[in-house]
C-alpha cells in the first residue's frame, strides 16, 4: 500500500497557519499514518478557499462551491485529522471528523497537538460506514462530506458510498482525495458512485502545485437528481 513518509512527523502550512501531523507508521492501522490523498485535498482547498477577511482579487471557479458561511460538514476516515483540521482553518467551523475506534487516540492525539493552532479541540465520532446507528446519530444531512484515501478495501467500498449519500444534502457535495489503492476496490467504487454521484474531477492544474502528485486526485460528487 505505501505510506506517504517514512517520518514521523509532517507538517502543513493552511493560510498562515501551521498543522503540525505525528504519525506512528507502525501501528496496525493506517489511519495513524498521514495519506497523499488528505494533503492534495487540503492544500487544494487552501488554494481556493476564498477568505473573507482577504477577498481574492483573480478570478475563482470554486469560490461559491467553498463558500462555507453556515455550512455543516464530516469528515468520514479522517485518521490523523489532517484534512478536517485544515477545513477548520479555512472558515469551516461546523465539522465533525469521524473513524473507527481504534484510530481515536491517534486523531486526539494530533487534536491536542494543535490545540493552539485551532483554538479548540474539534468534534469527533466514532463512525463506521456500515453502522447506520452511528450514521443517523451524527445528525445527517451535511452540506459536505469529506473524505481522503479511503478506497483501499472491495469489502467496504458499498458501505462508504451508502454513507456518503446518507449523509450528504440533497444539495451538498462530497470532496474526495483520491489515489488508487486497489484496483478491485477502484473499480467497484467508481461503478458504484457514477449510480449515485455526478462526478467531476478536478483539473490537475488546479491542485496546489506543491502538491499535485501524478498519482492522486481530487473528485467533487453531487447527488444525481431522483426522477419522480
Ligand atoms: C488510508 S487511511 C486515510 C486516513 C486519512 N484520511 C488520510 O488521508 O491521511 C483510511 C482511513 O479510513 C478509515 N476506515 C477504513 N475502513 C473504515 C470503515 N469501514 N468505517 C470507517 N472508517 C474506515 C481507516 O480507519 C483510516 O483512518
Amino acid at each position: 500500500m505505501g505510506i506517504l513518509l517514512g517520518s514521523p512527523g509532517i507538517d502543513l502550512k493552511i493560510k498562515d497557519k501551521t498543522l503540525s501531523l505525528q504519525q506512528d507508521n507502525s501501528s496496525f492501522h493506517v489511519g495513524t499514518s498521514v495519506w497523499s490523498g488528505s494533503l492534495v485535498l487540503s492544500k487544494f482547498l487552501d488554494r481556493w478557499t476564498p477568505l473573507s477577511t482577504n477577498p481574492t482579487t483573480t478570478p475563482n471557479r470554486y469560490s461559491t462551491l467553498l463558500d462555507f458561511h453556515n455550512r455543516r460538514a464530516i469528515e468520514l476516515g479522517t485518521g490523523c485529522g489532517v484534512t478536517g483540521m485544515a477545513l477548520y482553518l479555512l472558515g469551516l467551523t461546523d465539522i465533525v471528523l469521524t473513524d473507527i475506534h481504534p484510530v481515536m487516540p491517534a486523531l486526539k492525539h494530533n487534536l491536542k497537538r494543535n490545540k493552539l493552532v485551532l483554538g479548540k479541540m474539534l468534534k469527533t465520532a466514532i463512525l463506521y460506514w456500515s453502522n447506520e446507528d452511528q450514521i443517523n446519530g451524527v445528525n445527517p444531512p451535511f452540506d459536505y462530506v469529506i473524505a481522503a484515501d479511503v478506497v483501499y478495501i472491495e469489502e467496504s467500498v458499498g458501505a462508504l458510498v451508502k454513507a456518503m449519500e446518507m449523509l450528504v444534502k440533497d444539495d451538498g457535495v462530497v470532496l474526495l482525495g483520491y489515489q488508487l489503492r486497489s484496483p478491485e476496490a477502484d473499480k467497484l467504487f467508481w461503478e458504484i458512485c457514477g449510480e449515485a454521484f455526478v462526478i467531476e474531477k478536478v483539473p490537475k492544474e488546479d491542485l496546489h502545485p506543491e502538491y499535485c502528485y501524478e498519482e492522486t486526485d481530487v473528485f467533487i460528487f453531487r447527488k444525481k437528481k431522483k426522477n419522480l
